[in-house]
This record gives C-alpha cells, structure tokens and sequence, in this order.
C-alpha cells in the first residue's frame, strides 16, 4: 500500500513531476516493511533476544531474521505489532526495545496455568537511521514463549511516515504508565483515558491530557490498542467516536487474580472534526493495568488522506 501512497504524495505535496522510471526508483528504495515468525518455543535466560526462523516480508532488507534485530536505513515513523505465545507454565513477558536500553512496550501474560494463548501490543516508534529494534524476553527460567508449526509469535513492522513529506500527515503513538480503576461516579459524562508518555505526535492531532483525537486530515485511519487487566477487576474499553459512538471494544469478565493482555485494532473513515477516544468502563468491577512497561498503548495514523482533498489541493497549487 505505500507505494501507491508515497507516489501521491511525493506527485501532490512537492509537484514532482520526474518520469515514470524515476518515481517507483524513488519510491522503492524508500519502502521498508518485514514481517516474521517463530516455530520453536523458547524459555528466558539462555536467549534474550527474539530470533525467527519463518520470513514472510523484508522489503528493502531491514530486518534480520537470525538476530532479530531491525535495523532503521530510512528516517521515519514506524509501526511495529508483535503476537507471543504463552508457555504453559511460564510467565509471559516480551518487551519491544529501542538501541537496547528504552522499553518501549511489553506484551504480559501471568498467568501461570497449562493453557497456551497469544497476548499482543503494537506501538508506532520514531527512529533515526541506524536506530535498532528488536524483541526480549525477560531473562529468567520462570519466563517463556511458545510457538510451533503454527507460529503463535509473530513480529511485523513497516515505514508509515517519512520525515520527507509535508502535507496530509497525522500519527500518534502514546502510552500510560498508570493503572485505571474504574469507579462508580454521578458523573453522566463519560472520561476519555489519558496517557503520559509520546512516542510520536505528528499533525499535533492527539492532546494526550485529553486523550483525544481530533481529525485534521479526513481519510481513512488505522488505530489500534492495547490495556492490561488488572487482578481482580474485568475490562472493558472502548474505541470511542465523537460524543458516544461505539466503533470496537476489548471485553474479559474474568476478574481472576492475573495480569494479562487484551488488544484491538481497526480501520475508520474520518471526517474532519472527527474525535476518537478510549473509554475505560467507569465501575468498581471495571479497570486496566499499567506500569512503566506501558502496557497501556494507543496508536493511530492516516493510511489514504480522502482522494478529493489531495484533488483539490492539487487544482490550488497549479
Ligand atoms: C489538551 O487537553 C487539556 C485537558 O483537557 C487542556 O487543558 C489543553 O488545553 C489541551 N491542549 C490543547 C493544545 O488543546
Ligand atoms: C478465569 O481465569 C482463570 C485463570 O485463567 C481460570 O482459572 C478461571 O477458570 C477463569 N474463570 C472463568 C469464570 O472463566
């Protein structure tokens, strides 16, 4: 899907006008994009880093599958989305890091019980050329992954947004550090959840105070999230779309004594003025759970901007 994108937006934001052969040579070599899987099991503290034996995508070579490594060549905005399996009998906890030493995000699973399951997160990084990022399992004997034949753990990544363009550009990447405890209030409003930490804010679109997101740039976006569970209290949280619509929720009413991951993600097409937003069930029963592993995460970007908006820009700038 970037080329098509990239070839708009390099012709209608910098009226580009090169030839054919020029413009997919430019656009090629600015594509980066892998997606990779694991068929073995691995159990925290002979390996730390989350190597993959199964390559499905690795445009423009990027990311090594033998280290697990992904090494940034094009400045930019990047998606990543990982999936891991739980152990049986192992705690699950894989963290995304950045030049080895920041957490960005961790995908948890506590329980400890013989069922095997996946747990995800997904975060979008801002990295400088030569930035590497890779998955790690925390380093004990109590902790593990699974994966087999039917590669539970899996680890996608791919350039959204390239510091080169100008126009129609939107993106966030935020996260919480706190946990949320729902509580039983008066209030008939509902509160969006807020976040503390930014990974990325392009457009300005996202006021992580608020939490929410106003559209500048109709078009279609992605957004997806992520929320703990926090013991003993179910969760429920919403992807809000103005005053009150629904558009997709994350549900458990186990309200068991574990820490895990719960996630979803969608596509919607937004007008300008559209305000999209998390709400966290406000109950006793209800909450999400979060630490400095920002467990919590909330990201969103424009993938197409609306075709007559890039049409009608074109006809003032000409
Ligand atoms: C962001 O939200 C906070 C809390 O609602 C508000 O005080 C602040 O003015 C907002 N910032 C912008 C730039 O709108
Ligand atoms: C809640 O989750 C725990 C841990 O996985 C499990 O043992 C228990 O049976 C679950 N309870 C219900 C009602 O599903």
């Amino acid at each position: 899907f970037t080329l098509s994108l990239l070839i708009s937006l390099i012709i209608f934001t910098n009226g580009w006008t090169g030839s054919a052969d020029m413009q997919s040579g430019m656009c090629l070599s600015y594509r980066s994009a892998f997606s990779a899987a694991r068929t073995s099991s691995m159990v925290g503290g002979l390996q730390k880093t989350v190597t993959f034996d199964k390559l499905f995508v690795n445009i423009g070579g990027d990311f090594n599958p033998d280290t697990g490594r992904f090494s940034c060549r094009i400045p930019g905005a990047y998606y990543f989305a990982f999936t891991v399996g739980k152990h049986p009998k192992k705690i699950l906890s894989v963290m995304l890091v950045k030049n080895g030493q920041e957490v960005q995000a961790i995908a948890y699973d506590e329980h400890k019980c013989k069922q095997r399951k996946v747990q995800s997160q997904s975060i979008m990084l801002s990295l400088e050329s030569m930035d590497t990022v890779w998955l790690l399992l925390h380093d004990h004997p109590k902790f593990g992954l699974y994966s087999n034949a039917g590669t539970y753990t899996t680890f996608t990544g791919y350039l959204v947004d390239m510091h080169l363009q100008k126009n129609f550009r939107s993106a966030f990447s935020v996260a919480r550090t706190k946990s949320l405890l729902g509580e039983r209030t008066r209030e008939e409003s509902k509160k969006a959840i807020t976040f503390d930490v930014e990974y990325i804010n392009i457009g300005d679109n996202l006021n992580k105070s608020s939490g929410q997101f106003i559209c500048k740039v109709p078009g279609a976006y992605y957004f997806s999230f992520n929320v703990g569970k926090h013991p003993l209290r179910a969760v429920s949280v919403k992807l809000m779309k103005n005053y009150n619509e629904v558009q997709a929720m994350i549900f458990d009413d186990n309200s068991s004594k574990s820490r895990e991951m719960q996630s979803q993600s969608l596509m919607l097409s937004l007008k300008q003025g559209d305000v999209i937003w998390l709400y966290s069930q406000q109950d006793e029963q209800y909450g999400v759970y979060s630490n400095h592993g920002k467990y919590i995460t909330f990201t969103g970007f424009l993938l197409y901007p609306d075709e007559s908006r890039l049409y009608t820009n074109k006809l003032e700038k000409t």
